[in-house]
C-alpha cells in the first residue's frame, strides 16, 4: 500500500473521506500523532491493531469533537467527566468512562469501559467535525517503540502500512494525555501526563488516586515501552559528567543540563540538548530520542530529569524507554 501525505487545504476532506471507506489515517493531536479509524466501523478499528502489531486487548481512545459528544459513546456521564472536560478539552486528558453497548468491544479490547479525549489541534478538530463520529486513536508507532511527534516520524514506522498521514506539523505538547479513570467512586490516574494530578484535585475538589504501580492491561503501562532501537542508558547528571571522560563518538547522550555543554565539546559523542524547563523538555523528549536512534551511535546515554511530581509524565516515560541495567 502506498500511504499518502496530505499537507494542502484539501486534506481534511481527503482524510475524511478515507476514514469514511474504513482506511487508516495518521492525524496530528497535541500530544503525539495517533492513528485513526471510524470507531463506528469494527472492520475498520481491527486494522490498527493490525498495522500497529498491538495485542487486541489492549484498549484504543476514542476521540470527539466536543464533550458534548460524551453520552454518544459514555453509559452515563458523571459530573466529574463534565467538569473535567469544561476545564481542560479540547486538550490532552483522556476520562474512562463505562460504555455505550453500542461501542465495539473491538475498541474496548473487551473492556467494558471507553477512553474519551476531545484534542486540541485544529486540524483534527475540523476532521472530527467533518466527519460526525469519533475516531479511535492509539498513538501511531509500532508496538513498543517511540510514539510519533511529526508526520516524518509516523512514516518512518508505518509506511507502507496505512493509507495516509494528515500533516499537521510537529505537536505542541510531545507526551501522552493524562488518563483518568471516572468508573469507580474515587477517581484515578491511570497514566501520568501533561494534566498534573493536582490541576485535576483542584478541578474536582476531591482527592485522586495515583497508584505507583500501573495496571499493565493498560498497553502504556507495560514494563517495555516507548523505546528506541539502540540501548538507553540513564544517568545523574554527575554520572554523566564523569562517563563523558572516556565516551566515544559510537556514543549518542541527550542532556538538558548547560553546565555539561563544556565536558559534551571536548568529546566526540553525537549530543542533543532539551530545554530545562518540563513543558519544553517533554516537547522535545520523543522526537530527541528518535533523532538520537537514528544517529551512526552504538548506544544513547540520557541525562535522568529531576523525580519530583511536575516531572512525574516525563519520568513514567523514561522509566519505561530505558534498557535494563541488570
Ligand atoms: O495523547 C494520547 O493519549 C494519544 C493521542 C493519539 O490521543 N493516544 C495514546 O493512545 O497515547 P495509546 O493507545 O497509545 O494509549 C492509550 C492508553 C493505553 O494505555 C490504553 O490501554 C488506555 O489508554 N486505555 C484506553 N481505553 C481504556 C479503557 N477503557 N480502560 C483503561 N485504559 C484504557
Ligand atoms: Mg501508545
Amino acid at each position: 500500500m502506498h500511504t499518502d501525505k496530505l499537507v494542502d487545504e484539501k486534506s481534511v476532506s481527503i482524510a475524511a473521506k478515507l476514514l469514511e471507506q474504513g482506511e487508516l489515517v495518521a492525524v496530528p493531536t497535541e500530544t503525539v500523532y495517533g492513528l485513526a479509524a471510524d470507531a463506528r466501523q469494527p472492520h475498520a478499528v481491527a486494522k490498527i491493531f493490525a498495522a500497529k502489531g498491538r495485542p487486541a486487548d489492549h484498549p484504543l481512545i476514542v476521540h470527539i469533537a466536543h464533550a458534548s459528544k460524551l453520552s454518544d459513546w459514555a453509559k452515563t456521564v458523571p459530573d466529574t467527566a463534565l467538569l473535567l472536560a469544561e476545564a481542560f478539552w479540547p486538550g490532552p486528558l483522556t476520562l474512562i468512562l463505562e460504555k455505550q453497548e453500542t461501542v465495539s468491544d473491538v475498541v474496548t479490547g473487551g473492556h467494558p469501559s471507553v477512553g474519551l479525549r476531545c484534542p486540541a489541534h485544529p486540524l483534527m478538530l475540523a476532521l472530527l467535525n467533518e466527519l460526525d463520529t469519533g475516531l479511535a486513536a492509539p498513538s501511531a508507532n509500532p508496538y513498543k517503540k517511540i510514539s510519533p511527534t511529526t508526520a516524518e516520524q509516523v512514516l518512518f514506522g508505518l509506511s507502507g502500512k496505512i493509507a495516509a498521514v494528515l500533516d499537521g506539523g510537529p505537536c505542541e505538547v510531545g507526551l501522552e494525555s493524562t488518563i483518568v479513570d471516572l468508573t469507580s467512586s474515587t477517581p484515578r490516574i491511570l497514566r501520568a501526563g501533561p494534566i498534573s494530578k493536582t490541576q485535576i484535585e483542584s478541578v474536582l475538589g476531591v482527592p485522586v488516586d495515583m497508584p505507583k504501580k500501573h495496571n499493565v492491561a493498560v498497553s502504556g503501562n507495560v514494563k517495555a515501552h516507548y523505546q528506541p532501537n539502540k540501548p538507553l542508558y540513564a544517568f545523574s547528571t554527575a554520572d554523566l559528567q564523569s562517563r563523558l571522560l572516556s565516551a566515544g563518538e559510537n556514543t549518542a547522550v541527550l542532556y538538558f543540563n548547560e553546565s555539561l555543554n563544556e565536558a559534551i565539546s571536548h568529546t566526540k559523542v553525537v549530543s542533543l540538548k532539551l530545554a530545562d524547563n518540563k513543558a519544553d523538555y517533554a516537547k522535545g523528549l520523543y522526537y530527541g530520542l528518535f533523532t538520537l536512534d537514528q544517529a551512526e551511535v552504538t548506544e544513547i546515554w540520557l541525562e535522568l530529569p529531576p523525580a519530583n511530581d511536575e516531572w512525574a509524565d516525563v519520568q513514567d516515560r523514561l522509566s519505561r524507554a530505558v534498557t535494563e541495567l541488570s
